[in-house]
Formats: C-alpha cells, structure tokens, sequence
C-alpha cells in the first residue's frame, strides 16, 4: 500500500517511495508529488526521538527557521514546506539525488579538480550562510548532499541544520567579520573528526564552522577513512576523515598544543595547502572568515590544484602499479606450472 503524506494547509500530497536515509531524529524518504510532477526529500522529525510534542515542535522549528533564513543558494539545501502529520513534523526539500559527500568521494577515485570546484561550492554556500547569521555547527561530510546541474556535474548542497544556531541578524559580507565574530555560543555541539577544538570549551563563534570546513577539504584531498558502526547490529560503513593516528585534529591540536598541518607530499599547490592548514589554525582567531576564504579560493583554477609535477608523480605511480601487477601475475603463472609438474611427478 502506498503511503501519503498530506499537509492539509496547501493540499499537497506525496506518495512516499523509498527510504533515503535515516538520522538521530528521524527519517527521510523519496516522495513524489504528482501535480508538480516532481520527486522530494521528505525528512520526518518523530515524537519517539523526543521527550514531549513540544520539544519535538521546538527542535523542528529550530531547524525550519535556519533553513527557511538560507532559502535559494545554490549550494544549500532548499526548504519547499513543512508540515505536521500527527505525531511527526515533516520537512519537504529537494531532493539531492547524488547521495553524500562522504559515500561521493569513498566511491570514486581521487579527483583534485573536482574536489576545488567542491571546496568552492562549500565556501560559497557558508559564506552565505553566515551572511544570512546561520551558523552550521555540524558540517561534515554525511550533511552535504550531491545534486546535478543541467549539465549533469555534481554540486554540493550543505544539509541537516538540526544543529544551526541562527542569529536575528543579517551581515552584510565587507563588515560580517566585526560583527559576527562577536557571537558567542555556549552549546557544544558538531561530530568528532569535524569538530573545532574550542567547541569543547563551551565558548566559540562562527568559526568553528570554518574548521569543520578545513577537516572536510583535508578528508577530501587525503581519503582517509576509518570504520564505524551503524545503527544496524554488525553492520559498518566508511567514514571519510581527517586523523593522526588515532587523534582527531581538535584532539592533537589541544593535547599537543600546536596546529595541525597537512602532509607535505600532498602534491598540490603550496598555496592551497597553505589556506586549507590556515582553516585548522587552533586559535580561531587566525582562521579565515568565509567571505575571505571564498575570495581567496575562488582565485585558484584547476591548474593550481593539479600541478604539472602532481601529475607525473600520480603517472609514474600508476606505471610502477602496472609492472608489480604484470610481474605478479607472471609469477603466479611460474608457479602454477611449477605446481602442475610436482603434481605430473608424484602420480
Ligand atoms: N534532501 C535530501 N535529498 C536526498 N537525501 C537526503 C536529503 N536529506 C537527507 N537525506 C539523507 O538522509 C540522511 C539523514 O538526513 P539528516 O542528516 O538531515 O538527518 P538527521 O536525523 O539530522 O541526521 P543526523 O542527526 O544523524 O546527522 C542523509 O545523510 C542523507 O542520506
Ligand atoms: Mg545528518
């Protein structure tokens, strides 16, 4: 039987189709609306995750209020309506068919040039949002999700506000750095790996969302991964990080007092590799705002990420690849004759 979400205000109903996800407050799911003739995202908040109606109602609010700050940004998941449907609030967004950031890149082979047409999409997308005085507070890589433009190339939409903090203001970009900066929040909140190291001394700004910023970018650009368990028993996924060891970067940065870099043969443009370690910085203070980092990236071109020299390391590494494997399977080859023989000679 098909299920239909209805939100009796305007009329609209969705035919629930398949399951897209699930997080800590709930589910979303495919659902197609035929008088738009268009599929959506239909998140649902449930009243089990919370202790009453009225927290579920707060925290859903929290997050329509964000998202409803953050409407039309390219680069921004964008809210079509909300509704409540007995026990459950239900988010209509569009839908993001490309999947996350995390699975995107796990899935494919290292790609420097489409990871800066990324990382110039996200600082876009949080320069906006910090314009628009939303803070994040939980960009990793599982809340950015891929769409596809007209021509079919994957575009990053930041996600999951459930965390945002949202100030009453506007800031207009030349003076957002001022003003901003002075808002402080007290709630620690994020996901281990992404998180900045003042968030867990309970007194931290906007820029703490410039360091998840800089955690997600060096994920990207290095694919480190580690295994976690998912809420299915026995059942574990990839997670795209950045690490030291066992450390998270805020955990190295605050044990051992000092900020992290990224590993000097990354191969990729000095510069680059400069901004993304200044994104890191421990003290906040040093970080970049987002309207700066989007202008200084936005300055860069594929050339500057793949340079001549990255390129023909990447290509002696690929030939060398190619030998050990030919060499390998020659070697089995000897073997298995070898093998036959023995066998030939003990009958
Ligand atoms: N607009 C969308 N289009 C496609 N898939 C989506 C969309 N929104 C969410 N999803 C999928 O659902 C998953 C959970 O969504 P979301 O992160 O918003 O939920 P959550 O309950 O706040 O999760 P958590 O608290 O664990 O981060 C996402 O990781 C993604 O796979
Ligand atoms: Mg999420």
């Amino acid at each position: 039987m098909i299920k239909i979400f209805s939100n009796m205000g305007t009329g609209t109903s969705y035919a629930i189709q398949n399951k897209l996800g699930e997080g800590m407050c709930g589910e979303v799911y495919k659902a197609w609306d035929k008088n738009s003739r268009t599929s959506w995202a239909i998140k649902t908040l449930k009243r089990s995750n919370f202790n009453s109606l009225k927290e579920l109602k707060s925290e859903a609010m929290k997050e329509i209020d964000a998202l409803l700050k953050v409407k039309h940004h390219e680069n921004v998941v964008n809210l079509k309506e909300y509704f409540q449907k007995g026990k459950h609030f239900c988010l209509v967004m569009e839908l993001c068919r490309g999947g996350t950031l995390n699975d995107f890149i796990l899935q494919r082979s290292k790609d420097s040039v489409t990871n800066l047409r990324f990382m110039k999409q996200l600082s876009s997308g949080v320069a906006f949002l910090h314009e628009q005085g939303v803070v994040h507070r939980d960009l990793k890589p599982d809340n950015i999700l891929i769409e596809f433009n007209n021509l079919g190339e994957p575009v990053v939409k930041i996600s999951d506000f459930g965390l945002a903090k949202v100030f009453l203001e506007t800031f207009n970009p030349s003076a957002q750095e001022k003003c901003i900066s002075r808002k402080y929040m007290r709630t620690c909140c994020g996901t281990p790996f992404f998180q900045a190291p003042e968030t867990q001394s309970f007194h931290y700004t906007h820029k703490a969302d410039i360091f998840s910023l800089g955690a997600i970018f060096a994920a990207m650009m290095l694919k480190q991964k580690v295994q976690i368990n998912t809420s299915q028993v026995g059942v574990k996924r990839d997670l795209l990080v950045v690490c030291m060891g066992n450390l998270t970067v805020a955990d190295y940065e605050i044990f051992f007092n000092m900020d992290y870099h990224l590993p000097a043969d990354l191969w990729i443009n000095p510069q680059l590799t400069l901004l993304l370690n200044s994104l890191l910085r421990k003290d906040y203070h040093e970080r970049p705002g987002a309207y700066q980092l989007q202008c200084a990236i936005d300055k860069m071109s594929d050339k500057d990420v793949e340079t001549d020299i990255w390129r023909e390391i990447a290509r002696k590494i690929e030939e060398a690849d190619e030998r050990m494997i030919k060499k390998d399977r020659k070697r089995q080859r000897k073997q298995r004759r070898l093998n036959n023989w023995k066998k030939c000679t003990i009958l």
